[in-house]
């Protein structure tokens, strides 16, 4: 099983940005953790972090036919960027949508999601062990439409 992840914007960040919304943990760090849980998992983990919304879009559609399920942490671009949503929606993968923060319970432009609408499922609020919960979760729905 292959399995994409893909950090969006100021995500390379973590360990320093806003320590009290996001966490102590640094990228890496999580990067280190979810590999870890994918090899208890047999499942083959292509990780990616970018600023930039075109580079979000290339890599999405580059992955498509090369992955059974994508997680993403679009960060900001969650709020706003329906390219990202139309390159997620074009991918008929499942996709998990994390969130270490729980975007309902800050400010009001965070409470709205695009990109969640084309996803099997969000995960928001619990920081670090979200992006371990959507590789479970993940793993069970491709599993599942296998079967
Ligand atoms: C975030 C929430 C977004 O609103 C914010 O712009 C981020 C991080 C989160 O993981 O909680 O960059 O996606």
């Amino acid at each position: 099983m292959n399995i994409t992840v893909i950090h969006g914007p100021n995500l390379n960040r973590l360990g320093h940005r806003n320590k009290k919304h996001y966490g102590t943990l640094t990228l890496i760090e999580i990067n280190k953790m979810l590999e870890e849980r994918a090899i208890k998992l047999s499942i083959s983990l292509k990780i990616m972090q970018s600023n930039h919304e075109g580079e979000i879009i290339d890599f999405i559609q580059q992955s498509c036919n090369a992955t059974d399920g994508i997680i993403i942490n679009p960060g900001a671009f969650t709020h706003y960027s329906f390219a990202i949503r139309d390159a997620l929606d074009d991918c008929s993968v499942p996709v998990i949508e994390v969130h270490l923060s729980n975007i309902y319970s800050r400010e009001g432009f965070r409470a709205k999601s695009v990109t969640a609408e084309v996803c099997a499922g969000q995960i928001t609020g619990l920081g670090a062990q979200g992006y371990l919960l959507a590789l479970e979760g993940l793993h069970f729905l491709i599993k599942q439409n296998k079967d």
